[in-house]
């Protein structure tokens, strides 16, 4: 299966089509990608599947490093699909040299939890979403809700910037035991991974308590089981 680097390749590729759906990804492709492609092929008459590791929503260089990228194994997972595009591009493709992140102003979404920790993430997200956006003009974007603050800050970028396009948050996809699927899980070693497994547990635990029990009550009795 090819892979186009040029977005202009792509588009007049798909100049003629009536129905275009995006599916943003940084690749390292499992279950989860696969069901959102899956339900974005049902919509669309073609697909156009992003595989790119953003360098600007990184706030950590190791992180970036690290982050597991293996487009021959993406490629060959996605071959069993019909009607889809891939677009691969290079840092070079995306952004000119020296180019900055735009600076949004979404409030409170991007200042708390993984916007808190993660300084200048959302801006960066927000940054290259909006250029696939530009770039291939989809009818419908696809986002996973397993990201769900991402979810919420790109439907109020489209928002913001004024795009016709209609923004379809897709259901997590999860492990046996309940945890998100999610390229980092590969990171974790087996005791993390057994943690992780627990905490969706008592996540579980505590959202079963929520319509009965006070939040002190829930938290206690969820911190006593950890
Ligand atoms: O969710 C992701 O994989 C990324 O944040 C996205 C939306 C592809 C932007 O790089």
């Amino acid at each position: 299966m090819r892979a186009y680097s040029s977005y202009k390749d792509i588009v007049k590729l798909v100049k003629k089509v009536d129905s275009i759906g995006l599916v943003p990804t940084m690749g390292s492709l499992h279950d989860g990608h696969l069901s959102i492609i899956k339900k974005a092929l049902i919509k669309n008459d073609i697909v156009i599947v992003s595989i790119y590791v953003n360098p600007k929503q990184f706030n950590d260089s190791k992180d970036l490093k690290k982050y597991p990228r293996n487009l021959e194994d993406d490629l060959e997972k996605i071959k069993i699909f019909n009607n889809i595009i891939v677009y691969a591009p290079n840092d070079r493709d995306v952004y000119n040299e020296r180019e900055e992140v735009k600076k949004y102003n979404f409030g409170e979404i991007t200042e708390i939890m993984e916007g808190k920790l993660r300084p200048g993430h959302f801006n960066g997200v927000a940054t290259v979403v909006e250029k696939l956006l530009v770039m291939f003009k989809p009818n419908n974007a696809y986002f996973g809700e397993k990201d769900f603050q991402q979810l919420i800050l790109i439907k109020e970028l489209v928002k913001k910037i004024k795009l016709d396009v209609n923004i379809i948050g897709c259901e997590t996809i999860r492990e046996s035991d309940g945890l998100a699927m999610s390229s980092r899980n590969k990171f974790l070693n087996k005791s993390e991974r057994k943690c992780a497994g627990r905490i969706i547990e008592l996540l579980g635990k505590a959202k079963k308590m929520y319509k009965t029990s006070s939040l002190k009550a829930i938290k206690s009795d969820i911190l006593k089981q950890a």
